[in-house]
């Protein structure tokens, strides 16, 4: 059976549904539709001060997901948990300078766009959430390669301590931390990281040949593609349960 002829909350894994928070990203529309494909009852969940929420609802119910729009709000996400009851969920959701940029240009509070307050203020909050239901499930976090409490980015302060967060919630987890996300159809174009990705892997190239095979496996590009096919096959393997796994391994 195709995943347009499963009838709607059909679950072919056992795993219950689940719930993919920053859905609408360059990883998380991937890891939606995988996850449909593979029979699993997804809920794509979609901010809903988004101005594009009509157009995701419309692409993710075409691929055989659910839409959800509840608000950044603790309460009101634990109750749609709580009817959601997700065996699985993903937390793929995070901002970029340019988005500050832009909020500072629209006159908004840039802060409110900063990495503490999306990339570590709303996973927490998500996992707060989670707590309250009392359900019991897999927390997929998707944090970064290169991740260290001590780091001078804020990026990565953000993120180590979502990680120390997951790892101390008492929800049972999966952490991966990838290296530059690139490939083709990203809605805006990150220049930078596009020509970072092609010149680190080149470099990365030229250090395999001398030998550094390691240093290459663990800061080479990926796909989103890739990289969600990995998501959601660890999210489905009970040995990925409470585990990290580094760049090299989200292949
Ligand atoms: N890009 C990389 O090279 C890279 C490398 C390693 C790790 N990562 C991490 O992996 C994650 C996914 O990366 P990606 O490139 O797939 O992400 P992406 O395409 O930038 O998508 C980000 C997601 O976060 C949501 N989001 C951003 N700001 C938000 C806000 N203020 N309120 C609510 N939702 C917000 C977006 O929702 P809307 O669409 O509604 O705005 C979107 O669903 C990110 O956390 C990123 O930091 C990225």
């Amino acid at each position: 059976m195709t995943a347009k002829e499963r009838p709607p909350g059909h679950d072919v894994t056992g795993t219950g549904r689940a719930f993919v928070a920053g859905a609408t990203g360059f990883t998380g529309r991937e890891v939606v539709r995988l996850l449909v494909e593979k029979g699993v009852r997804t809920v794509a969940h979609v901010r809903p001060d988004s101005p594009r929420l009509e157009e995701w609802r419309e692409r993710f119910s075409a691929v055989g997901a659910e839409v959800d729009a509840t608000a950044w709000d603790k309460t009101a996400m634990r109750d749609t948990l709580v009817r959601v009851r997700p065996g699985l969920v993903f937390a793929l959701l995070g901002t970029t300078r340019a988005r500050m940029k832009a909020a500072r240009r629209a006159g908004e509070d840039p802060a409110s766009r900063s990495y503490e307050a999306v990339d570590y203020g709303l996973t927490a909050l998500l996992i707060e959430a989670l707590r309250e239901t009392g359900l019991s499930l897999r927390f997929i976090y998707l944090s970064a390669a290169g991740v260290k409490e001590t780091s001078r980015s804020a990026y990565y302060r953000a993120r180590s301590r979502v990680e120390a967060l997951v790892r101390s919630s008492g929800l049972a987890y999966t952490i991966a931390r990838p290296s530059i996300i690139s490939g083709p159809g990203r809605d805006d174009r990150r220049r930078m990281e596009q020509l970072g990705a092609t010149v680190g892997d080149r470099l990365l190239a030229a250090a395999g040949k001398i030998g550094a095979h390691r240093l290459r496996a663990r800061y080479a590009s990926t796909t989103n593609v890739r990289l969600a096919a990995a998501l959601v096959r660890l999210a489905l393997d009970p040995k990925a349960e409470n585990r990290i796994f580094e760049s090299e391994e989200l292949t």
